[in-house]
């Protein structure tokens, strides 16, 4: 077994994610029945998340875009700036627009994509986010579908990394050091 995998270790193990994720495309099923939803990804992170995501949603005709930014740099802590790396290629306008992070932290990324994804004028824009690390919020902003609130420990796997590496982990796990 490898070393980081120990008890005293936030983890969350892959049926418990699966079953989240599962849950909220549920969720997503009733509010957009018959609906297309544009799901933006937002770079590197999310590309799990999303891909787990779209593909246990039947009931909406999906649509996939991505947006890149960049704030932690190769650390473990925020810088603090978000800077925009690529914007989406999609027309937005009059349409059904769910961003999709795989982490909300002190969600500066997240304010700042929601406001420019707003001015793209979508029928409707909600955020979707597997980890709420809801202690270390800076500014005001929450999503609308939460799949895990958690501790503000330093996770890796499932897309999340450290200085690029773990995001293959198909589970959540605390990094230590
Ligand atoms: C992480 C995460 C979110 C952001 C959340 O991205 O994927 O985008 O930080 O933090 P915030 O709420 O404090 O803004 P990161 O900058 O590590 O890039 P990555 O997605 O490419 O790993």
């Amino acid at each position: 077994m490898e070393e980081w995998f120990m008890e005293e270790r936030f983890i969350l193990d892959e049926k418990t994610i699966q079953n989240k994720v599962e849950e909220i495309a549920r969720q997503i099923e009733k509010d957009y029945e018959g609906k297309e939803v544009i799901f933006v990804g937002v770079l590197k992170g999310a590309f799990i998340f999303l891909a787990d995501l779209v593909r246990k949603i039947e009931k909406v005709d999906v649509l996939i875009d991505f947006v890149k930014v960049s704030s932690y740099g190769a650390s473990t802590e925020t810088s603090g700036v978000v800077r925009l790396d690529f914007d989406t290629t999609m027309n937005l306008e009059g349409k059904h627009v769910i961003l999709v992070e795989d982490i909300l932290d002190t969600g500066l990324t997240l304010k700042y994509l929601k406001e420019l994804l707003e001015k793209k004028n979508p029928q409707s824009l909600r955020i979707a986010v597997l980890l709420d690390k809801f202690e270390r919020r800076k500014v005001d902003i929450e999503a609308d579908y939460v799949g895990f609130r958690v501790p503000d420990r330093f996770l890796v796997g499932y897309g999340l990394d450290y200085a690029e590496k773990y995001r293959n982990i198909p589970y959540v796990v605390e990094l230590k050091e």
